[in-house]
């Protein structure tokens, strides 16, 4: 049974609440908040405000995925927005270690997000220190994209590298996730599955989050 993380990306921006409401009340366990700077990716989300305004409301872990440059200059910020989970892009992040270390001392969870053309080796020297990796299974940007097969592949290599560490890393898959595929994704090794298409376009959303946990 994997944790579900329905994508805030999804949601209808004009009754965010009520969609908010919709997750409390269903067997998710955490919102996804994704955070795009239209420079890291090609497109422009929500930030530090909406956050604020999500996280008054959320019952649940409030897990930020940071889709920026820099991210290391918006730790704090995103503390203070009531963050729970933080996690930054290996690519767009210098200096990691550094970047873990300010994110924890903040009191949050640190979460590491690699895109679907890094390899997992790149991990080697970092993953004791997460408590969450996130594996992109789309490029980051857009909600509604297919799933990337060689996902499974970078799942299986992630539980290997993760059995063979000192590393109690949760290992989550963002993006394309669908009833169909949901199940292989848990079953190469997933903990968390992300979900904005698959359950804000559903007909009934919480029935297609209990139909997720179910799995
Ligand atoms: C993509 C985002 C995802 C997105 C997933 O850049 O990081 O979290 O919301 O959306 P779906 O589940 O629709 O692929
Ligand atoms: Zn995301």
């Amino acid at each position: 049974m994997a944790l579900i993380a329905p994508s805030i990306l999804s949601a209808d921006f004009l009754q965010l609440g009520k969609d908010v409401d919709m997750v409390n009340n269903s067997a998710a366990d955490w919102f996804h908040l994704d955070v795009m700077d239209g420079r890291f990716v090609p497109n422009i989300s929500f930030g530090l405000p909406v956050i604020s305004a999500i996280g008054r409301q959320a019952k649940k872990t409030l897990d930020v995925h940071l889709m920026i440059v820099e991210p290391e200059k918006y730790v704090q910020a995103f503390a203070a927005a009531g963050a729970h989970n933080l996690t930054v892009h290996i690519e767009a992040s210098t200096h990691l270690h550094r970047t873990i270390q300010t994110i924890k001392a903040e009191g949050m969870k640190a979460g590491v997000a690699v895109n679907p053309h890094t390899p997992i080796h790149l991990l080697n020297d970092i993953i004791e220190e997460l408590d969450l990796v996130c594996l992109m299974s789309v490029n980051p940007g857009f909600g509604g994209q297919q799933f990337i097969p060689q996902t499974l592949k970078k799942i299986q290599q992630l539980r290997q590298l993760i059995g063979e560490s000192n590393s109690n890393a949760l290992i989550e898959i963002d993006g394309g996730v669908t009833l169909n595929n949901a199940k292989t994704i848990i079953e190469a090794g997933a903990d968390v599955l992300v979900a904005g298409n698959t359950v804000f376009n559903a007909a009934d959303p919480i029935a297609t989050i209990a139909a997720l946990k179910q799995l």
